[in-house]
């Protein structure tokens, strides 16, 4: 499906944000192994975690689904309770569902092959297949064992000492799930901080799980189902953020966003920036913190990007790259050679699509640099299918001359199924 857009002449209102993703995936598949029923509210209505309850399903879990509620009902079946899967799973474009998926499937006394689409089939797995052998799991999978199809038969685990060699909290959680039915205790070290849903979510289901000093010891043991409410997405609030703030009549609210400090790097640059954003009713609902914000029509200047503030900021380096566009000055953003493994090259779909439409911005090994302050036109340009791109490309719209029109547009799905109708909704013309 191909959108074509032209620049609204305010962009104004109130937008709403589906269920966070990262949370979305953790309270399915945790909910599944735990003792007990669950309701999870505000459950993502994207394509990603669709494809998590599809393979739960598959694994003998009963999960009733209430699409117009975004509400899931999960009966879990504790520890021993997964069946061993009649077909291959399909994690569809889900990094997330098969490396969490693999870490829980590496557990369990059967066989199964998890798949995805041809991006996913693509990502890098090794760094899940590692560990989970020194677990003692069996797993292949292809290219030498570096990308799937994966097949794994697993059970058997003793606890191990590991150290991430990359910021991924999908590798993170991937041996926590393993640990969880290992002998012994486990010991992730985590050099950099990473999103950590998947620990607090543990903590509130009774899991024997510690964090300290940049390491997380888990042992064995039994889960206590839990009923939540899935904030906001953080990572779908930053378009309309970056929107709002590079747009020169805008004034947005988005409430309910979940404000986990391992993932509020966006809000830190758009401050950063000089952006007006505005934090308030700030709480906590199970177990995050959660607030409303309030962006607007802002002078943005450049910055630089790197460090520990990359993995907090991973999913939103590419529409930073639209503010960016618009800023005083040159930003940089280094230490993000991860961002090329992701559901496109975001590294060289974000640089090549932002200079089609006339950006001045340079691909680097492990990011980019952009000059801001050049117009941008409008041109016909592609997501590549990865709905993080459509979405940027979406609001770099918004501040092109003419009409852009984005191609494989029905990409946004895997996160952001009503991303059309909000920005629609936001625009007067
Ligand atoms: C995610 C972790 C991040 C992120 C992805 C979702 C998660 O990936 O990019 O969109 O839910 O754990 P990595 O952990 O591989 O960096």
């Amino acid at each position: 499906m191909e959108r074509k857009l032209k620049p609204c002449r305010a962009l104004r209102g109130e937008v709403s944000l589906p269920g966070d993703k990262s949370i979305s995936h953790r309270a399915v598949i945790l909910n599944s192994i735990a003792a007990g029923k669950a309701t999870v509210e505000n459950f993502s209505p994207g394509k990603d975690c669709l494809s998590s309850v599809a393979c739960l399903r598959a694994l003998g879990v009963a999960i009733e689904v209430y699409p117009g509620e975004r509400r899931l009902i999960i009966s879990g079946v504790g520890g021993d309770g997964l069946k061993e899967p009649q077909d291959i799973l399909d994690a569809g474009n889900s990094g997330t569902t098969m490396r969490l998926l693999s870490g829980l499937l590496a557990g369990q006394p059967f066989f199964s092959v998890i798949t995805g689409d041809s991006s996913l089939r693509s990502r890098p797995m090794g760094r899940i297949i590692d560990p989970l052998r020194q677990m003692g799991a069996q797993i292949w999978g292809r290219r030498g064992d570096a990308v799937a199809p994966l097949a794994i038969r697993g059970g058997h685990l003793q606890g191990i000492r590991y150290r991430l060699p990359v910021p991924s909290a999908q590798l993170k959680s991937a041996i926590v799930l393993a640990a969880l039915f290992a002998e012994g205790n486990t010991v992730v070290e985590e050099p950099v901080a990473s999103r950590d849903h998947t620990e607090r979510l543990l903590k509130a289901m009774g899991a024997p799980l510690v964090t300290s000093n940049s390491e997380i010891v888990v042992a064995p043991g039994p889960l206590r189902a839990v009923d939540l409410r899935v904030p906001g997405d953080i990572s779908s609030a930053a378009y309309w953020l970056v929107a709002a703030c590079v747009h020169p009549d805008a004034k947005v609210q988005v409430k309910n966003v979940g404000m986990n400090p391992t993932r509020t790097g966006i809000v830190d640059v758009l401050k950063s920036m000089g952006a007006r954003i505005t934090i308030s009713n700030e709480r906590t609902e199970g177990g995050e913190p959660v607030a409303d914000l309030l962006a607007e029509t802002s002078e943005l200047a450049a910055v630089e990007i790197g460090g520990d503030l990359v993995p907090r900021a991973i999913d939103e380096l590419p529409i930073i790259a639209v503010a960016a566009a618009v800023a005083k000055g040159a930003t940089v953003i280094r230490d993000a050679a991860e961002l090329r493994v992701k559901e496109s090259d975001r590294i060289a779909t974000v640089v090549r699509e932002l200079s089609r439409l006339g950006a001045d911005i340079e691909e680097r090994p492990d990011g980019m640099a952009i000059r801001g302050g050049r117009r941008l036109q409008g041109e016909t340009c592609s997501s590549y299918n990865d709905h993080r791109l459509a979405m940027t490309l979406a609001i770099a719209s918004q501040i092109a001359q003419g009409e852009t029109t984005i191609a494989d547009a029905e990409a946004v799905d895997i996160s952001y199924p009503g991303f059309w109708q909000e920005l629609e909704r936001l625009c007067s013309t």
